[in-house]
């Protein structure tokens, strides 16, 4: 039986309703920063083990547990003097580490996948800071959309995506860093588990050291960094210059005049961030209408969040299973 999946506003009532269903042991849509997450209470295994079944996620992929300041987060987790310096430099905002578990915090064992560590974020969205603080617990999340396709950074992705399988969607409008955090492993030498919506640069100054970029998001660290994800229906050519007929050109920066749709015009890559999970769908959207065989994006730069935006764009280019 299909669930009817209501729609919320971000208003203090939307925000109530939406904590009730998650005390209730529902699943709700909400934004944050980077991307809509999918929500449910990160201590109750039914709940999480619906956001599993509600995305068709393999089960061997962790979650990250989503709380509202960096004093709750101490209690989930073990927090060396780099995970704190981090804490106060980057939170609330897009960076989520993955710490030693604290055993006892009472997390469903289903959130970790088993494993003996946590990756944890304070989101900086007022929205997503006020349903936690209404909630008063953890919040499971990953994005909101089915497991692989392009994660939403809009409600109407979310219901576009989850429709029926869900209690709820919070509607805060577009999300402006528009791609997921960063993840950084803290439990040896900091590596970058996946780029994402915090430059890695950024994490290197504060640390002032370099960080590992060798974490293979295919190992087991990082399980859920599958080679295939962000997939539209179209098939994705990247770093093209020179688009063929029957392809929509996806333009980056000036010199992409003629291109149908483009992630920035000026070449600014926060700008294109934010615009990239949205241009993907519409492009995607554009080759079905047009009959046209696929999607062409133009390079762009791997510098600060172009190795994120890189990095999503050739998971959507990956051949698929
Ligand atoms: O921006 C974001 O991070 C969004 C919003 C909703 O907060 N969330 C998100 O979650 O992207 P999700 O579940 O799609 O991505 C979680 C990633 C997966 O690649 C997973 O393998 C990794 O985090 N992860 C989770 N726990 C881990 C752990 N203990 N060790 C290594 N990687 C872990
Ligand atoms: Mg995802």
């Amino acid at each position: 039986m299909p669930i009817k999946t209501q729609s919320l506003d971000a208003t203090s009532d939307g925000i109530a309703a939406a904590a009730d269903i998650l005390r209730a042991g529902g699943l709700v849509g909400f934004p944050t920063e980077t991307v809509y997450g999918l929500g449910g209470d990160a201590r109750n295994d039914t709940a999480v083990a619906r956001i599993f079944e509600a995305k068709a996620r393999p089960q061997f992929n962790p979650l990250i547990v989503h709380v509202p300041d960096l004093q709750t987060a101490q209690s989930y987790a073990a927090f060396n003097d780099q995970a704190l310096a981090l804490a106060a430099a980057f939170w609330p905002g897009p960076l989520t580490l993955v710490l030693p578990l604290n055993p006892d915090a009472g997390l469903s064992p289903l959130v970790t996948a088993g494993l003996d560590t946590v990756a944890i974020r304070v989101p900086a969205h007022p929205t997503a800071r006020a349903l936690l603080r209404a909630f008063g617990g953890p919040l499971a999340a990953p994005s909101a959309n089915p497991s692989g396709r392009i994660s939403p950074t809009r409600a109407d992705h979310v219901h576009a995506g989850l429709s029926g399988r869900i209690e709820g969607v919070l509607d805060d409008g577009p999300c402006v860093v528009g791609v997921e955090s960063t993840i950084l492993g803290l439990d040896g030498a900091p590596t970058l588990l996946r780029p994402g919506g915090l430059p890695h640069e950024a994490i290197e100054a504060a640390l002032g050291i370099p960080l590992s970029l060798g974490g293979d998001s295919n190992k087991p660290t990082a399980p859920g960094q599958l080679a295939s994800h962000y997939a539209p229906n179209a098939g994705v050519r990247l770093a093209v210059t020179t688009p063929q007929h029957q392809e929509v050109w996806v333009g980056f920066g000036p010199d992409c005049q003629g291109a149908p749709l483009t992630l920035s015009p000026s070449g600014d890559l926060i700008e294109a961030a934010a615009n990239l999970f949205h241009t993907l769908r519409l492009a995607d959207a554009l080759a079905a209408q047009t009959g046209q065989g696929g999607i062409a994006f133009a390079p762009i730069p791997e510098t600060g969040l172009g190795r994120a935006i890189n990095d999503r764009l050739r998971r959507a280019a990956a051949p698929r299973d």
